[in-house]
């Protein structure tokens, strides 16, 4: 830890208490639907009673009287004697109170065709896939696994089991079959819903047969009895009797009748795996009433979401946190317009993304940090071509925006004047927790600010005192929050390692931070040896276990160097074994990142991989990652005294040099 904290205090993006700030315009300050900064003390003085607020804006079965338990901690329970239909909540409620009309999603695809559904359909069609679930078998407390492209039924999907009261596991459709399996089985999940496939790039890219290799692995045997497969892509696929069903013609035989049933407040919603330090994937744990509340919350108050007028969309994928948070379950809960998009944003050209914009009129964009600089590489010619004038809020998610991508954005997308809320959060969060808001922060380029009002974040060193203004360290959670994990799923012990056992009753969120001099917080990243690739969790671990787990390779060590695209990129080192014949120093680099990406998905590809001949240790035999980071930056490399043989640094450092 002190290790990396060296790190953190000089780390280049940030300059703490930087002057550059941007205030509300009257404008915007008159008509925002938080402009009276009295919601903080209010909150801060009583934060159980601040969240019951946000609570009674759903819709329960059966009313909470209890609101906060932590008589168990780390094990919270919020709201728990309460009943509610999470499914419910974010469709027949709205179709109830007369905005059955209102379109709920504008579905771009990426071929260029798209639909509009409104929340009457949406509802008509969750409560058909509900049916059809249940006539599989689907139960409450059941788990069914989902690996699907962005389309309107992998919404459909997660609301169906949602509304039964199970548990959905979605899987980004971009992770290779033993990712998926390695999930399917953790959850222990008996059906998966996916498609044929689902266009990207230009391409098909090929769900259901990677859905069919998953469960042939390990000699076959899995939890899962049933396939359901959309059609969506009408490629060539296999369906296995008795075991595989197409959607479309299982639908055929159920209507929309469906009455939802209350469930307990803390019955499990979903779980979503992360990475973690080690390498096995972490099943976060999400359960119903507490979640829906803090989404929906922080949805409407941080975007300042006027769901009768705006038009919102988050590029997300749903197999992320954020596409579950603010794609399905915020959005839908308070009755949004969105849009969602099928593709990549280069497809077919880079205007793909302010084409939607335009033909939309979106006027909440909210995206990541790498997107952004991916466009201002390009020049404002090619956005500046579309009309973005309906703009008026911007979110940034997933890594530090760094100060000059922040300007570009606000001045090229947002037109010089909308608000950018950059947020901070995580999957294990669930929701959004430090950002500013849109009519009251003065906003500052590269920093997340404010922790949202019920929300108690600081900063501390290693003992868990705070650090006070001006200072760098660990930031923490000080109390519960509806939306918290709550455990890792099957792994209670774990859950309490991770988070709680450096501080106690605060959690523990793995990232450095600094306060400035105002006591805003600037996020410094990950303290861990957890990568931030393109805003996606990657672990150091998993995959150099990845790169072990190739014939020819004897040892490998993993590093997040810092990239000017993509955040940080996978760097990887790797000793061959002795007698192998398999690579040679040619075909070595696109053999291993060819084994990454089979092994865990394109995501995980290394940007660089070096053969060495050993790697750098210490004399008890731990590989030293701060110096291989070094290398893999360009920078000179540190300290190397406490290495066993000092040679092994200037054999690498020739290696390098000679490929560049
Ligand atoms: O390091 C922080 C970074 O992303 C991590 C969480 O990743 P994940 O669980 O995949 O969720 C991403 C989307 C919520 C955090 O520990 N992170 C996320 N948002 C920001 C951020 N770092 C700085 N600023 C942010 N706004």
């Amino acid at each position: 830890m002190t290790e990396h904290f060296g790190t953190i205090e000089s780390h280049p993006v940030h300059h703490a208490g930087a002057p550059e700030t941007y205030a509300p315009s009257a404008a915007f300050r008159e008509q925002a639907r938080i402009n009276d900064p009295s919601v903080y003390w209010r909150a801060a003085e009583d934060p159980e009673n601040y969240w019951a607020e946000q609570a009674q804006n759903l819709q329960w079965t059966k009313p909470f009287t209890e609101i906060l338990d932590w008589s168990n901690p780390p094990f919270a329970k919020w709201f728990a004697d309460g009943e509610l239909n999470v499914a419910s909540n974010c469709l027949d409620r709205h179709v109830a109170a007369g905005l059955g009309e209102r379109v709920a999603i504008h579905f771009e695809g990426e071929p260029g065709d798209s639909r509009s559904i409104t929340y009457a359909e949406l509802t008509h069609e969750v409560k058909r896939a509900a049916n059809m679930l249940t006539s599989l078998g689907v139960e409450a407390g059941d788990r069914v696994a989902i690996y699907m492209p962005m389309i309107p039924e992998t919404i459909i999907s997660m609301l169906a089991v949602a509304r039964l009261g199970a548990a959905h596991s979605v899987v980004f459709g971009g992770f290779s079959a033993e990712s998926l399996r390695a999930r399917i089985d953790d959850a222990e999940a008996e059906l998966v819903i996916t498609s044929d496939g689902g266009y990207r790039k230009n391409r098909v890219s090929s769900l259901k047969p990677t859905v069919d290799d998953a469960l042939a692995l390990h000699g076959g045997g899995s939890t899962v009895q049933k396939v359901l497969v959309v059609e969506r892509t009408k490629n060539d696929v296999t369906m296995v009797p008795g075991r595989d069903l197409w959607w479309h013609e299982e639908i055929t035989a159920f209507d929309g009748d469906h009455e939802a049933q209350g469930f307990p407040a803390e019955n499990p919603l979903f779980i979503l795996y992360t990475s973690g330090t080690t390498g096995k994937p972490k099943g976060i744990l999400h359960t119903s009433g507490g979640y829906l509340t803090q989404v929906s919350t922080t949805h409407k108050n941080v975007f300042d979401l006027k769901p009768e007028t705006d038009v919102y969309w988050c590029t997300a994928d749903i197999g992320w946190v954020t596409g579950h948070s603010y794609v399905v379950y915020g959005p839908l809960a308070n009755g949004a317009t969105q849009v969602i998009y099928e593709g990549t944003p280069e497809t077919p050209t880079w205007g793909r993304w302010w084409e939607i914009i335009q033909k939309y009129g979106v006027s909440i964009f909210y995206t990541a940090p790498t997107a952004i600089r991916s466009f201002m590489k390009l020049g404002s010619e090619i956005p500046d071509q579309y009309d973005l004038s309906s703009i008026r809020v911007l979110g940034s998610v997933g890594e530090p925006i760094n100060p000059e991508a922040w300007r570009w954005y606000r001045d090229v997308i947002g037109a010089g004047s909308a608000p950018i809320v950059d947020t901070w959060w995580q999957t294990e969060t669930g929701a959004i927790m430090i950002a500013p808001l849109p009519g009251l922060t003065n906003l500052k380029p590269g920093s997340a600010q404010v922790p949202l009002p019920g929300i108690s974040a600081t900063v501390v060193d290693d003992e868990g005192n705070p650090v006070g203004n001006g200072r760098g360290g660990l930031l923490v959670i000080q109390r519960p929050w509806p939306s918290m994990v709550r455990t890792i799923w099957g792994d209670d012990q774990r859950f309490i390692d991770t988070y709680w056992e450096k501080f106690g009753d605060q959690y523990f969120a793995g990232d450095g931070a600094r306060l400035d001099e105002d006591g805003d917080v600037w996020l410094l990243g990950r303290v861990d040896d957890v990568m931030n690739v393109s805003g996606h969790r990657l672990s150091t671990a998993e995959i150099e276990s990845a790169l072990v787990e190739h014939s020819s390779i004897a040892e490998a060590a993993v590093v997040g160097a810092s990239d000017p695209t993509t955040g940080q990129a996978v760097v990887a080192y790797c000793v061959l074994k002795a007698q192998q014949e398999l690579l040679t120093d040619d075909n070595a680099e696109a053999e291993l990142k060819k084994h990454v990406a089979a092994q865990i998905g394109a995501i995980a590809r290394p940007r660089n991989i070096y053969v060495v001949a050993e790697l750098p240790k210490t004399r008890s035999g731990k590989i030293v990652r701060r110096i291989l980071k070094d290398l893999a930056e360009g920078r000179e490399i540190g300290d190397v005294t406490t290495l066993a043989d000092t040679m092994v640094m200037s054999t690498i450092q020739d290696k390098i040099a000679a490929r560049q």
